[in-house]
């Protein structure tokens, strides 16, 4: 497994990868690895590419008084768990190597990142586009891999995706959950006893709400109520930042499932603030 610093030695691996008839399966991180990351690059490598895994604390994408300066940083860890699942290369670019002193361009997908997330986290997602574009143009991929808890994080980048016309198969790989259902995130470490506790009662809510749909219910302002209800009841350590049915490609709110939708929610607990989301389809209309 190559280990590269700088973008000229990355460039430099993945140029000799193509030489020998390889195609490039991207997987963008922020390192602290963990089995959901482990699952993007197994299902890079599965999909037959010659996997370059990149490690970077973005900046950027961290507004003040966010955790940029406490974000888990296992380096050692992380390249062990990186060879361990087969992975080609890894970037791990210093913030002066991704950005100099001079960058002063911004990738914003503007109507995607108003609501949800982007509420209380302004500046985020043009961080997070900025960076995934640099990645892009730097390696070059085919494809390109990310998980599915970061819902508008993926709708985001996908429209990024098709607007500036990047040639690459984005991948969105499922969420993957401890046994007691919360979504495997680096800042769950963050959580004292108590709020682990109560953390799975995000996916629990989800669950609750997608089961209403079979039973008749496809008003969106039930379903949504339906979820704050039970975080308040089960997970009071949390405050609900928010609940929404929305659509999972424009992330505008929905009124009825009546076609594929996304339940999306944010918990602030006082060490960390969690997300979930779960895709809810409609009954098949019979007949
Ligand atoms: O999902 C993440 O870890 C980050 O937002 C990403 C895509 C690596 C960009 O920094």
């Amino acid at each position: 497994m190559e280990i590269c610093q700088t973008i000229d030695s990355f460039r430099a691996v993945l140029a000799e990868a193509r030489r020998t008839g390889r195609t490039i399966g991207l997987v963008p991180t922020m390192g602290n690895l963990h089995a959901g990351h482990a699952s993007l690059i197994d299902r890079a490598a599965a999909d037959g590419h010659f996997v370059a895994v990149t490690i970077f604390v973005n900046p950027t994408q961290f507004g003040p008084g966010e955790d940029f300066a406490r974000y888990p940083r296992t380096p050692t860890e992380d390249l062990e768990l990186c060879r361990g699942h087969g992975a080609a290369a890894v970037f791990m670019p210093t913030v002066d190597e991704m950005y100099g002193e001079k960058g002063v361009t911004t990738v914003s997908v503007a109507s995607l990142t108003g609501g949800l997330c982007g509420r209380s986290r302004p500046g985020h997602f043009d961080g997070v586009c900025t960076v995934v574009a640099k990645l892009f143009n730097i390696a070059g991929p085919e494809a390109a891999y990310f998980g599915q808890k970061d819902a508008q994080q993926c709708a985001v980048i996908a429209r990024m995706i098709a607007d500036l016309n990047f040639p690459i198969r984005m991948v969105i790989c499922p969420t993957v959950r401890e046994a007691d259902g919360l979504a495997l995130s680096s800042r769950n470490r963050y959580l004292s006893p108590a709020e682990r506790q109560q953390a799975p009662q995000l996916y629990a809510a989800l669950k609750l709400a997608a089961s209403m749909v079979p039973q008749g219910t496809t008003d969106a302002n039930r379903l949504a109520a339906a979820i704050a209800d039970h975080l308040a009841r089960l997970a009071p350590l949390g405050k609900i930042e928010y609940v929404e049915i929305v659509n999972p490609h424009s992330l505008s709110p929905v009124q009825q499932v009546d076609r594929p939708v996304l339940a999306a929610l944010a918990v602030r607990f006082d060490s960390a603030r969690l997300i979930d989301n779960m895709r809810v389809e409609p009954e098949p209309s019979g007949g």
